[in-house]
């Protein structure tokens, strides 16, 4: 089994309680105001863990249809749990690993909405992963990625240099300017930063830089 599965099938039942969890649900919200316009239509969340930020969505606007997809199957089980017990309808959520998922067994959907929101540096393949996102939009789509910026926080670029050199998995950080040049080339038009945000945690010692970025697909070009 992939160790990032691993990692997330242990995490999954303490996910939304444990100590990091009001910080994963701040970055949720975060994505949540920023994709206020774009909530009527399909909705993927890739790396949706146990599925707080689309459950939110779809709770909020019953006319969108959500589909989660994460590598980590207990992640999957208890957010298709959670759902259940809060009575949402219109939201799914399955297993599977974006990078090797076969993009024609989600294209008949063509999504009005992509978010991605801290899982984007799991990916070994980011180029590939990204024009997957692109094809799978809707003409006019939006595409939200919510990742770390490594320049901007010293915390983050430890934790680069820790997988890089250590743990030596292919977990990446990034910095801005690669992240909207990675949307660029996978084909988003009007590819910008719609937020950044410094995180604090720990007493207010540590923090991590977040940046929100905002692509739109404008047209059918880039395929997959
Ligand atoms: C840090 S969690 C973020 C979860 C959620 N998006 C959030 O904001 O709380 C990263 C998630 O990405 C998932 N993940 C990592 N690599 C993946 C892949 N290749 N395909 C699908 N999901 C993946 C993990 O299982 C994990 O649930």
């Amino acid at each position: 089994m992939n160790p990032i599965e691993t990692e997330f099938n242990a995490l999954a039942s303490i996910y939304e309680s444990n100590r990091l969890s009001s910080w994963y649900k701040a970055h949720a919200d975060l994505v949540l105001n920023a994709c206020t316009e774009h909530t009527n239509g399909k909705i993927l969340d890739i790396g949706c863990g146990t599925g707080y930020l689309l459950r939110k969505l779809c709770q909020q606007n019953p006319r969108s249809l959500g589909v989660g997809i994460d590598i980590a199957h207990n992640m999957v089980r208890e957010a298709g749990n959670k759902a259940t017990s809060d009575n949402i309808e219109n939201v799914r959520f399955i297993k599977g690993d974006w990078e090797e998922i076969d993009p024609s067994l989600l294209i008949k959907d063509n999504f009005n909405l992509i978010l991605c929101s801290s899982s984007f540096h799991y990916f070994s393949k980011p180029l590939q992963s990204i024009k997957k996102i692109h094809a799978l939009l809707a003409p006019g789509g939006v595409f939200i990625l919510l990742e770390r910026d490594k320049t901007q926080s010293l915390l983050t670029l430890a934790w680069d240099l820790v997988h890089r050199y250590l743990i030596k998995d292919h977990v990446v950080f990034y910095n801005e300017s690669g992240l909207t040049d990675l949307c660029s080339k996978a084909g988003f038009d009007d590819v910008r930063v719609a937020e950044r945000i410094k995180r604090y945690f720990w007493m207010n010692k540590f923090f991590t830089s977040l940046s929100l970025i905002q692509g739109i697909k404008q047209d059918s070009r880039g395929k997959f």
